[in-house]
């Protein structure tokens, strides 16, 4: 439900600004509370009072106009706000955001918003195609701001393409599973591996992979965020761990398989970002190794599957495995799921422009244990580290 949830709806000028109404008039019947803030082209499109009939509240439409009360508007608006949509979302407000420019009443009060803000891109197809907006899009994907749509259809301007405003229902449900992310891992205990792990061949030399441990590490942020108790198992990686997460270091697979079971009794969830090794070198020199011939040869032996022994023991436990693969992506990660009792697959192909190891961003594809594969455009780690404990809340809430 909505009920008493504080939305703030920004209307830029686009032809879709009519279906905003629709959006506002359903949000009202969940029980939220919605101010309006609209855009001088939004006003060309349709009028203030179409909003304030169904929003019940008062348009604010100009940054010096008469305040409704003796708090500066655009802070006392962002303040208030549990949500901020944007509907529809035009190529000039988008491109305004990831300027920094706050030149209007609606771009200043964003810029000001702490609370979530969601985009609905509407526009014409080649518009919404242009390398500049979809840059645009991409970096404030980047910084967190969450963009719902648009979808392929027929456009105001008689074209087909992409470019349509995703539909009300799916905007305000958007909304809903949003703000409803608040705490929903509550008395919930979810693992988390992140980062690569380090085979030692001698006392200074070792085997690893390139690894960053950015989705493990989004995940445990995003799961403590909606109340999880996090134990992340993390391999050597330059980043800081999340505040409120149980942090533990490991350097090898061999640590990192004897850290995970020791915790995955007391797990409710086990998320595998971790980059393991699946060998090590079979000796470890306890002395720096001299070079002596040309050639040197290692002897490699096989690390424990940690996921393969977890998806033994798994009882009621989500097991969500990570398959980075660089080529027969979806094919390996089926095999994968059914091999090792998953309930979840997250695969990307590492080639990808945008997806895999030393990027903020990834493009992935979820694929659950009766094989459906749901494929999602690039996103921010964090975005898809959302995305993944949506899912993951469905498998729990089933269990019950
Ligand atoms: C008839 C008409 C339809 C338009 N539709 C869109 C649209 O769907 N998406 C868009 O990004 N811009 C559209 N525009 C252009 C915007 O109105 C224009 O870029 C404006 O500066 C946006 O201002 P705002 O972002 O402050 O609302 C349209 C313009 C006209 C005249």
């Amino acid at each position: 439900m909505l009920e008493d949830k504080k939305i703030l709806v920004g209307v830029c000028g686009g032809i879709a600004a009519y279906k905003t109404a629709d959006i506002v008039s359903r949000l009202k019947k969940k029980g939220a509370q919605v101010k309006v803030i609209m855009t001088a082209s939004a006003r060309e499109f349709v009028t203030p009072l179409t909003f304030q009939t169904l929003s019940q509240n008062y348009v604010a439409t100009g940054l010096f106009s008469s305040p409704k009360n003796w708090e500066v508007e655009h802070i006392s608006l962002a303040r208030w706000a549990d949500c901020v949509l944007i509907a529809p979302a035009t190529a000039n407000f988008i491109g305004k955001i990831w300027a920094g420019i706050a030149d209007d009443l609606l771009t200043t009060t964003v810029m000001a918003v702490k609370a979530p803000v969601i985009m609905a891109p509407a526009m014409n197809t080649n518009m919404y195609s242009n390398e500049l907006v979809q840059r645009n899009i991409n970096a404030l994907k980047n910084r967190g701001y969450q963009f719902v749509g648009p979808v392929e259809g027929r456009l105001a301007c008689g074209e087909t393409g992409e470019g349509k405003m995703e539909e009300p229902e799916k905007i305000v449900a958007f909304i809903h599973s949003t703000l409803n992310r608040d705490k929903d891992f509550d008395g919930r205990t979810v693992m988390i591996t992140a980062g690569p792990t380090r085979e030692a061949l001698d006392p200074v030399r070792f085997l690893t992979n390139a690894s960053s441990g950015r989705m493990g590490y989004s995940l445990a942020k995003a799961a403590a965020g909606r109340g999880a108790r996090v134990v992340l198992i993390s391999g050597p990686t330059q980043l800081e761990p999340p505040s409120g997460v149980e942090l533990v270091r490991v350097e090898s697979a061999l640590e990192m398989y004897m850290a995970v079971m020791e915790y995955y009794p007391q797990c409710d969830v086990v998320l595998k970002a971790a980059a393991v090794s699946d060998y090590r070198p079979a000796r470890k020199s306890g002395e720096k190794i001299k070079k002596s011939d040309d050639r040197l040869i290692l002897e490699m032996e096989r690390n424990p599957d940690i996921l393969l022994e977890l998806g033994k023991y798994k009882g009621n436990c989500i097991l969500v495995g990570f398959a980075a693969e660089s080529h027969n992506v979806e094919e390996y990660a089926r095999e994968k799921i059914r091999k090792k009792n998953l309930d979840l697959i997250v695969a990307n192909d590492i080639t990808l422009e945008g997806a895999g190891f030393n990027t903020d961003t990834n493009v992935a594809a979820i694929i659950d244990s009766e094989g459906k594969a749901e494929y999602l455009p690039m996103m921010s780690k964090s975005e898809l580290a959302h995305i993944i404990l949506d899912k993951v809340a469905v498998l729990l809430k089933r269990q019950f």
